[in-house]
This record gives structure tokens, sequence and C-alpha cells, in this order.
């Protein structure tokens, strides 16, 4: 195996975003460059992210950040080894940006293309700072997925359990949106919470202790939603902020300490590696929590830096390069898809795992 060094393309949701990344004959990973241009501010007067806007925003930058990421890294085309492009899952119209550019410089530069999932960018995002063998049992929380994943190599996940409704970073942006935060509402919340007494709102306990490895955000979604009404005072805000937050938590950590355990037994006690990933991997009450069930359950405990966390392309070059080093490459039909399992058997064998308005993208 050679040194290889992969072009990352990243524009599934409202992040226009390029990286490269080498990864050495051993495996040690290093991040040359990682551009992100935020759209946040052409979607914020919408409280959400629109699709066509996002789409028409990573057509008008893309060119100009895919150039800033070779340039920063030092690097020309004749350089790389790849290119990898999210393929979805994600706003169909953004992903076709991105995998269409990387179509296209993989044609004109003779390059290989590796069309990557944008989940399995997230499963590995924690490599890129710490050499973490395979297997590991991960969480995967952001946006639009929630899920419980034993991940045993690149294309080797298997899903214990996800969310039978909202994920948990739609129910901090939908929570923050019912309470007139900004968008996107899980940084929001997690600001407003500081200082806030986390025990002044008893909020719902979803599928404790219930078989499974399986979440359910709603009914806390709606019972906050009815906290907030009417309140005005800045104390009440920041301990309604604090109450969601750690009920957030608290779920999340219940139904994962429920698949360490499941997974300890799985693995006669070795493996005990745990990593969380994805935006709400950001929030540092969401870690601690995290933190304490690896504590409990002889896990160690990894998450990616938090500017790897939330969207961004490193994560997709590193599974790119994972992916070449392995020789699986795509051609050029390779799709845009809008859904895209991690776990395909298990999204089948389970349809009823149905996040939110987006549909089973998990
Ligand atoms: O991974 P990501 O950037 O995009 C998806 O693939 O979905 O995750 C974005 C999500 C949003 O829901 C955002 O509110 C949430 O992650 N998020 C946070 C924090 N930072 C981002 N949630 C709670 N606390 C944070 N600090
Ligand atoms: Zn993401």
């Amino acid at each position: 195996m050679t040194t290889l060094t992969v072009l990352g393309i990243e524009t599934s949701c409202d992040e226009t975003a390029a990286a490269v990344v080498r990864r050495s004959a051993d495996g040690r990973v290093t991040v040359l460059s990682s551009i992100i241009a935020s759209q946040i501010a052409e979607h914020a007067p919408y409280g959400g992210v629109v699709p066509e806007i996002a789409a028409r925003a990573h057509v008008e930058s893309i060119d100009g950040i895919v150039a800033r990421s070779l340039t920063e890294a030092g690097l020309g085309w004749s350089d790389l080894s790849g290119v990898a492009a999210t393929a979805g899952p994600g706003l169909v119209g953004g992903v076709m940006v991105g995998l269409s550019f990387g179509k296209a410089a993989a044609l004109a530069r003779d390059l290989p293309l590796i069309a990557v999932n944008h989940l399995e960018g997230h499963a590995l995002s924690a490599r890129l700072a710490d050499d973490i063998p395979y297997p590991f049992l991960l969480l995967l929380v952001s946006g639009g997925h929630c899920q419980l994943l034993e991940v045993a190599g690149v294309g080797a996940c298997r899903r214990l359990g996800s969310t039978i409704d909202d994920a948990a970073g739609e129910a901090f942006d939908k929570i923050a949106k019912s309470m007139g935060l900004g968008y996107p509402g899980g940084p929001a919340l997690e600001r407003l919470a500081e200082g806030g007494n986390p025990e002044r709102f008893p909020l719902p306990r979803a599928l404790l202790g219930r078989e499974g490895f399986d979440f359910s955000f709603s009914g806390l979604k709606t019972a906050a939603a009815r906290a907030a009404e009417g309140l005005t005072a800045d104390t009440d805000r920041r301990d309604l902020a604090a109450s969601v937050q750690f009920a957030i938590a608290r779920q999340l950590a219940e139904r994962t300490q429920r698949a360490m355990a499941a997974y300890a037994e799985a693995h006669d006690g070795r493996d005990l590696r745990f990593v969380v990933a994805g935006g709400v991997a950001a929030n540092m009450a969401v870690r601690t929590r995290l933190e304490q069930a690896c504590a409990t359950h002889g896990f160690s405990f990894h998450a990616p830096p938090l500017k790897y966390c939330t969207d961004n392309a490193a994560m997709i070059a590193l599974a790119g390069a994972e992916r070449l080093a392995l020789g699986l490459v795509d051609g050029m039909d390779a799709p845009a898809r809008p859904r895209w399992p991690l776990d395909a058997a298990a999204a089948s064998a389970n349809p009823t795992h149905v996040p939110g308005r987006k549909g089973a993208k998990a």
C-alpha cells in the first residue's frame, strides 16, 4: 500500500466543503486542508435549509472552494491519487452538484472517483485525529440521523438501532425554533443553556428501559414546545434550554449504555471502543454524559475534534482514501442518492424507521 492523497468534496446539505487528506501506507492521516463555506446566512431568514437555495449556492461556490483546498494544501491536481465526493444521502440537488464536479475532475485529470456515503464520512471522522482501530461502537448523531452502529471497517457497518421519529439534531433545531432561537438551533440552545438549571423542567424519558437500541424525541419536542409557551424571563428560558439539553443527552446515554452492554457481551469484553460523531457530538453536555457512560462500561471514549463533528469534506476525503486503499472505486455512472442507508440490510428489514420529514435517510 502506498501513500494516498485524496481530494474530498461535500455538498449534501448547507455547507460547500472541499479538503485534501493524506493517508500514509501505515494508516497515518494528515489533513492538508479543509475549507468549509457555510450557507447559514442564506437560509437563516427561512428558519431552515431551503433545498433550491442550497443547490444554487453550491453551484456558485464549488469551483472556488476546491481551488482553495488545493492551494492551501500546496498541491496541484497531479499530486492527487483520487477524488472523493459525497453521493448521498442528503438534499439531492446539492449532492448532484458536488458529485458531478467530482466526476468531471476525475475524468479530466484521469483520477479514480470514489462515491462516498456521507454517513460513512461521519462514521470515520474520529479517525481524522485519532488512530482508532476497527471494530468500534458508533453513535451517529446529526441533523438528519440518530443511530447506533457497530463499525467493523469500511463498508461494514451493522445498525443496532435508530430513531423512530426525529433525529437528535432535528429535536435540538425544532425546540430551539419553538423558543425563538436562531438557525441552526443546536449551538444556539447550547449557548442559552449555559448556567441554567437542567432539573427545573421535568421532560419525558422516551423508551426508558425498553428493549432494543432505538431512540425517540417527538414527545420531548412537544413537551418542550408547550413549556416554552409564554416563557419570557431570561432565567426561565435558560432553565428550559438546560432541561432540554439534559433530557436529550440523558436519552442518548441511556440507549447507548444498553448498546454498550450488548456489544461488550458479543465481543467477549474486547474491542471496547466508543465513538460519537455528527453535529450533535459538538455538544458538551452530550459528550460529558457519554464519557460517563464509557467510564461505567469500560469503553474508551473518542470523538472527532469539534471542527470535524459538523459537516466537512475532510471526513469525505478520508473515507475516500480508505476505500481507495482497498481498491473500492466507482464509475462515472455512480448515482446521486437522496436516501442511502449505511446498513442496507437493516434498513430494508425494518422499514418502520422513518426519521422525521426527511424520510428513511437513515
Ligand atoms: O452533522 P451535521 O453538520 O449535519 C447533518 O449531517 O445533519 O449536523 C447538524 C446538526 C444540526 O441539527 C445542529 O443543530 C446540530 O447538529 N448541532 C448541535 C451542536 N452543533 C451542531 N446540536 C447541539 N449542540 C451543538 N453544539
Ligand atoms: Zn452530516
